[in-house]
C-alpha cells in the first residue's frame, strides 16, 4: 500500500509540474514561460473612429514583437459583442496575456474567462468596471487631463478678471458614459470651472451637472461612444434653441474627436466665423486637432503620448509573464487617493500613472519634439 502512495505522488508531482508549465499565463503558477519565446499578447483595442487607437494598437503590436512575443491587434468598432468575440479568439489561440482598451462593462464576461484560463489581463487607458478578475491598469492621470480641459478655458477666458456684470457664457459636453474616464475628465475640469459658476462670472447655457455625480445631467451632456455626428448634431441644437440668443465663449470638449465636430456646428453659425469661434477643449494631441489648434480654431488639447504608455504597458506585460515585480520607467504607481483611479467597484488594482501634458498654440513643440506625429504632419506643425 505504501508503494502505492509513492508511485501516486510522484506521478501528481510530474503532472502538476508539466501542468503548470502548460496552464503558465498571467504571472500565476511556479515558473514563467521564457520571455517572448513566441507566447502571444492579444490586444483588443475600442475602436478606429478616434484616431489614437489605431496608432496604440500598432504601437502596442510592434513593442511586444520587440520583446520576442507574438502580438494580435484587434478594433471592436465600439461594438462590445465583437470586442468580446476577439477577445475569445486571443483566449483560443493561446494568449497568455490580454491588453484591453474596453468599450463597456460587457467586457467582464470575457476577463472572467481569462481569469479561469489564468491568462493575464491589463486595462489599458480605460478601466474595466464591475470586474475583480485582473490586476493591472496603465493610463494617464486623468483627473487632471480634465483639470488642463478646464485650466485651457480659465486661460482662454482670462476667468480670474471675469465679473458677473459681464459674465462669460459657456455649454458642456461629456465622453461616453460607457466610459469610466468621462466622469474623471469631466470632473477634473469642474473642479477648476465650478469656483467661476458659483461667482456668477461664468455661466452655463444648457445642462449642468456640477460633477458627474449628478447622473441625470450628466447623462444630457454625455456623448455614446465618443461618436462625432451625436456631438455635432447636439452643438447644432443648443445653437438653435438654448444658446440662440448668446454668443457662447467657451465650450467644454472632452476629447479632439467630439472638438471638432463642434467647432464645425459652429462654423455654420454667423455668429461663430471669422475668427469668433468660442474657446473650445480637446484631448489627445490628433494632428487634425493639433493643425485647427495652430490655425487658430481648436484652443487647446491635452498630449497623452500613447506611444509611451504603449511601450510602459508592454514592459508591464514582460514584467508579469516573467513573473518580476513591475517596474515601470515613466510610469508611476498610483498611491494614496490616486488608488481610486483603480477602483473597479469590485475591486481596487494596481494602477500605473503616466503624466498629461496640456498643449495649445504656444507649446505644439512638445508633441512634435516627443515625435509624436510622422515626419510629414510635424512639417505641417511647425
Ligand atoms: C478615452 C481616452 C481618451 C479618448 C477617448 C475617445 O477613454 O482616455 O484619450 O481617446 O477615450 O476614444
Amino acid at each position: 500500500m505504501k508503494k502505492i502512495c509513492l508511485v501516486l505522488i510522484v506521478l501528481l508531482a510530474a503532472s502538476s509540474f508539466v501542468f503548470g508549465k502548460g496552464q503558465q499565463g498571467g504571472g500565476g503558477g511556479a515558473t514563467a514561460p521564457s520571455a517572448g519565446s513566441g507566447t502571444l499578447i492579444g490586444i483588443a483595442m475600442p475602436e478606429t473612429h478616434v484616431r489614437r487607437w489605431g496608432k496604440d494598437g500598432a504601437s502596442l503590436k510592434a513593442f511586444a514583437e520587440a520583446k520576442g512575443y507574438r502580438a494580435e491587434v484587434a478594433f471592436g468598432d465600439a461594438d462590445q459583442a465583437q470586442q468580446n468575440r476577439q477577445i475569445e479568439g486571443f483566449l483560443t489561440q493561446g494568449a497568455k496575456l490580454l491588453v484591453v482598451g474596453n468599450i463597456n462593462d460587457g467586457v467582464n464576461s470575457v476577463i472572467a474567462q481569462a481569469a479561469s484560463d489564468e491568462v493575464a489581463v491589463i486595462a489599458y487607458d480605460r478601466l474595466i468596471m464591475e470586474s475583480a478578475d485582473y490586476d493591472y491598469y496603465i493610463t494617464f492621470d486623468n483627473f487632471k487631463v480634465g483639470q488642463f480641459q478646464g485650466q485651457g478655458i480659465e486661460q482662454g477666458l482670462n476667468l480670474a478678471s471675469a465679473t458677473a456684470e459681464s459674465p462669460k457664457y459657456i455649454t458642456l459636453f461629456a465622453g461616453s458614459p460607457t466610459d469610466n474616464n468621462s466622469k474623471f475628465f469631466f470632473d477634473g475640469a469642474m473642479n477648476i470651472l465650478n469656483p467661476y459658476i458659483e461667482k456668477g462670472v461664468l455661466k452655463v447655457i444648457g445642462p449642468y451637472p456640477k460633477t458627474s455625480a449628478d447622473n441625470d445631467n450628466f447623462q444630457r451632456i454625455a456623448t455614446e461612444n465618443w461618436q462625432a455626428p451625436l456631438a455635432k448634431t447636439r452643438m447644432e441644437n443648443l445653437l438653435s434653441n438654448d444658446a440662440r440668443d448668446v454668443v457662447l465663449d467657451a465650450v467644454l470638449a472632452p476629447n479632439d474627436t467630439l472638438a471638432r465636430a463642434i467647432i464645425e456646428a459652429c462654423l455654420a453659425d454667423a455668429k461663430y466665423v471669422g475668427g469668433k469661434l468660442p474657446v473650445v477643449t480637446g484631448q489627445d494631441a490628433e494632428f487634425d486637432s493639433a493643425l485647427s489648434i495652430k490655425n487658430g480654431q481648436q484652443y487647446m488639447t491635452v498630449f497623452k503620448d500613447t506611444t509611451k504608455l504603449a511601450e510602459a504597458a508592454i514592459i508591464l506585460a514582460d514584467q508579469i509573464l516573467k513573473n518580476q515585480t513591475p517596474n515601470i520607467p515613466g510610469a508611476s504607481l498610483a498611491s494614496g487617493s490616486l488608488t481610486s483611479i483603480g477602483d473597479t467597484g469590485k475591486k481596487v488594482v494596481k494602477t500605473y500613472l503616466l503624466e498629461p501634458v496640456i498643449v495649445t498654440k504656444s507649446n505644439l513643440s512638445v508633441p512634435i519634439n516627443a515625435g509624436f506625429y510622422p515626419d510629414d504632419e510635424a512639417a505641417k506643425l511647425r
